[in-house]
């Protein structure tokens, strides 16, 4: 009895500080074969900022778990400079500019959570395929600055709003679906940019109004279309304003 007071309290005390280790142990595994961290465990809420210092040039991060919140400053690490994938499906909130260090990234895809909006994209530049679909998104985000874009997935949102910036004028075709969002009417303006032959799939679409210039623009280029674009494009000075 008289020993096994300081042997319980030596036990517990064990106890926590293996219980504090492992909270600081990084939950991700590690594929030095691809460069890639897989988060895709049951215990990966958050994002594990503890793995970034253990490998340089880290290529690909995947997320799969629902996690509540990234913050300001999640992706902030030099070892992360390369990062080309990243797949964070089923994320409720992104602060502004917890992506804004990632400039290299080239496949995001943050489908399947809450977003209600995205985080700020404006330095990313090298994205080739951005998924966003499945979320609570009420505006389009702006991607005019992503010359190599060919692949953007925002169906099964609460699209109101596109921006005039929305695709980038570049030589690649963009494949785009927008079906199951929020607006009937598009101003020609937010893609009449994108490359002839792109594709687009959208629904309920009822007017796209465009300048002459803009319809005879989108003539040219023979987009594909789920719906017949020159049967529902409105002429007006001021497409922006009909
Ligand atoms: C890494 O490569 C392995 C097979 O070599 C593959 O199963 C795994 O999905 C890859 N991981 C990523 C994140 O691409
Ligand atoms: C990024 O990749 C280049 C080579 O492609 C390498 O020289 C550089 O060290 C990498 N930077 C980081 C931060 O991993
Ligand atoms: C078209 O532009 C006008 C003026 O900027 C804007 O109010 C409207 O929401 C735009 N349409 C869409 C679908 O974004
Ligand atoms: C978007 O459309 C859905 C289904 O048509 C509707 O239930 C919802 O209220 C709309 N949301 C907004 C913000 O207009």
């Amino acid at each position: 009895m008289v020993s096994t007071v300081p042997s319980l309290l030596a036990i517990s005390l064990l106890l926590v500080v293996v219980l504090a280790a492992a909270a600081m142990e990084c939950p991700c595994s590690w594929r030095e074969d691809n460069r890639s961290w897989d988060c895709v465990k049951d215990d990966v809420i958050s994002v594990p900022t503890v793995c970034w210092p253990l490998h340089a040039n880290v290529d690909k991060i995947v997320f799969q778990n629902p996690m509540r919140e990234v913050y300001s400053g999640d992706f902030d690490h030099e070892n992360l400079r390369n990062l080309t994938k990243l797949q964070m499906q089923n994320v409720d909130k992104i602060a502004d500019d917890a992506l804004h260090g990632l400039t290299a990234l080239r496949y995001l895809d943050l489908s399947g959570g809450n977003l209600k909006h995205l985080p700020d994209l404006s330095t990313l530049a090298e994205v080739v395929a951005l998924e966003a679909g499945g979320n609570l998104l009420v505006e389009a985000p702006s991607l005019a600055h992503m010359k190599n874009l060919d692949l953007v997935s925002l169906f099964n949102n609460r699209i109101q709003f596109v921006p005039d910036a929305f695709l980038p004028a570049s030589p690649v075709p963009i494949g785009m679906t927008m079906v199951r969002n929020n607006f009937t009417d598009l101003n020609a303006t937010s893609i009449v940019n994108a490359a002839a032959q792109s594709s687009f799939v959208f629904d309920d679409l009822q007017y796209l109004w465009a300048t002459v210039e803009e319809r005879d623009t989108i003539l040219e280029k023979e987009f594909y279309c789920n719906i017949d674009l020159e049967s529902i494009i409105r002429v007006t000075d001021d497409p922006t304003n009909p």
